[in-house]
């Protein structure tokens, strides 16, 4: 057995934590993008230790579904009728081999900072001092609330008293027990047998077992830690924010130390997940979510929302929001695009302002650059959507495919009613409302022919500016005012590309 890997992680969690004021427990509060309890047992595995145990009651079943998202190999231990963390130890060992040797540590669901290194921290120094019990503690400006630990005259751990139970003189004492803990596992057992409900709160208290290991002549030492937001624990929306806010500077940090710029990262929210390349610059108001990559050499922000998605290297994405795509190297997003779930943007392709897209596979070089609702459609590489194309793929009872060829060319202003195939290098005519399939090479032109009726504002709007404005343009050009011709204009110039639409 390796000395400086704990036996066993036990992770308390059964609490409800009222003063959340919540329907969803405390400990599947997120910060980070990872529930409370999400990081307590990150920490513990960075142990490497073979047993983490999670003790639950509250909503039990819920908090055991989010942990096995997040672990497979967790054990679950349900604690009884009978309150305290004490009893919540009792029921955590319960779950574990009954002869279990060695250390085990005791952690908080609540307590998000503390980091696997400070385990590890913690259970060397148990095993090279040679004590029953390590305790975290730390030396805080204001320890209202927390247990306090009270040492003797040589300096060494002698209990702790909760804040409840202390006496004025003993709350004076600023070194406060962080509820983090290594036991050896036999002392715990039997130490835990004897706690009784005897105090101020009528609870089994984990924290008796240090005076009772005491009064058996055993070692107990604690580890000072300096990093006091590595013991604060959550407990209302208030310090949710901000350890959130803490966790978020220190991931900001990290990345910053690894090559990333960000302009200002107290309006920059990076979740623990997110993976970011050298040299990409993160301008304000941007947030990377989930477990989001991000490539080198990329421009985000500002204003920028990436949630559960992939960004190639060197790609530029300005004011946009994107969920669960895919964006390809030195392509180019926004302003004021959204990219919805199963967008695939491809290398060099381009999504530009006033786009939504869903469901679309855009290749390479590809342009839809304006103002466009592009839904269940495979768009070929270096083919140019125009402004205001709509890609109609719901017809009120389902959802079509809609594809358009290589290099193929879509006017503005068209409605592509899916399900519709444009062909590899074909072209839409403007406003067109496309209906039937184009094969590569053509020119399709769905709309109305162009008619110009002579004389119609003379007649119908007579004593307008309009018609003052038409009279006066037509004197100046020499010709007669009141002829009456109509005329029919192509688009195109060219009557027979129309003739090819089959109607
Ligand atoms: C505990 C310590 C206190 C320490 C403080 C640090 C005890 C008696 N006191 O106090 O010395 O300063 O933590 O934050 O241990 N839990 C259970 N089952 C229970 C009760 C609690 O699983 O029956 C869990 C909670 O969900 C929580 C953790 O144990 O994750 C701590 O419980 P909490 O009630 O917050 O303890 P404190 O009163 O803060
Ligand atoms: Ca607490």
């Amino acid at each position: 057995m390796n000395a400086t890997r704990p036996a066993a992680v036990v992770i308390l969690a059964a609490g409800e934590g009222t003063r959340m004021k919540s329907d969803l427990p405390k400990v599947l509060h997120p910060i980070g993008g990872l529930a409370l309890v999400g990081h307590a047992i990150r920490a513990a595995r960075h142990t490497e230790s073979e047993f983490v145990a999670v003790v639950v009651r509250h909503q039990r079943d819920r908090v055991v579904e989010q942990c096995q998202i997040l672990d497979t190999g967790l054990l679950f231990a349900d604690q009884d009728e009978i309150k305290g963390t004490g009893r919540a130890v009792e029921c955590g060992l319960a779950s574990l081999p009954a002869d279990l040797e060695g250390t085990v540590l005791v952690t908080s669901g609540d307590v998000p900072l503390l980091t696997g290194q400070t385990l590890v921290e913690l259970t060397t120094k148990h095993a090279e001092s040679g004590s029953a019990i390590t305790l975290v503690s730390a030396r805080v400006p204001n320890p209202f609330g927390y247990g306090r630990v009270v040492r003797d005259r040589d300096g060494s751990v002698e209990a702790i008293v909760e804040h409840k139970d202390a006496t004025d003189e003993q709350r004076e004492i600023d070194e406060i027990n962080a509820g983090i803990y290594a036991f050896d596992a036999a002392v715990l057992r039997s130490a835990l047998e004897q706690v009784t409900d005897q105090n101020a709160q009528g609870e089994k208290y984990l924290t008796d077992v240090v005076s009772i290991a005491r009064s058996e002549g055993l070692k107990v030492d604690a580890h000072v830690v300096e990093d006091l937001w590595q013991t604060e624990g959550v407990n209302d929306r208030v310090q949710l924010a901000s350890l959130g806010r803490v966790l978020n500077q220190r991931v900001c940090e990290t990345h910053m130390r690894a090559g990333v710029t960000i302009v200002d990262p107290a309006s920059t929210w990076i979740d623990v997940d997110v993976s970011i390349g050298q040299d990409t610059t993160i301008l304000p108001g941007t947030q990377l979510l989930g477990a989001t990559t991000i490539g080198s050499g990329c421009t985000l922000g500002p204003e920028v929302t990436i949630a559960h998605s992939e960004v190639a290297d060197a790609a530029s994405i300005v004011r946009a929001e994107v969920h669960h795509a895919k964006i390809g190297a030195e392509a180019t997003v926004g302003p004021y695009s959204y990219l919805r779930p199963g967008t695939v943007l491809g290398a060099k392709g381009k999504i530009g302002g006033f786009v939504e897209t869903k469901n679309a596979n855009i290749g390479e070089g590809a342009k839809v650059p304006h103002l466009t609702y592009c839904g269940d459609a495979t768009i070929g590489e270096g083919a140019n959507i125009g402004a205001g194309t709509i890609f109609a793929n719901y017809d009120g009872v389902a959802k079509h495919h809609t594809t358009v060829g290589k290099h193929s060319f879509v006017g503005s202003d068209s409605v592509l009613v899916a399900p519709v195939n444009i062909g590899d290098g074909a072209y839409v005519g403007a406003g067109s409302a496309l209906t039937h399939d184009v094969e590569p090479g053509q020119i399709a032109v769905a709309r109305g022919h162009q008619r110009n009726i002579d004389g119609w504002v003379a007649r119908s709007r007579a004593g307008t500016k309009s018609a003052a404005a038409a009279e006066a343009a037509r004197a100046a050009r020499g010709d007669s005012a009141h002829t009456d011709q109509s005329n029919s204009v192509d688009a195109e110039g060219d009557s027979t590309t129309e003739g090819n639409q089959s109607s």
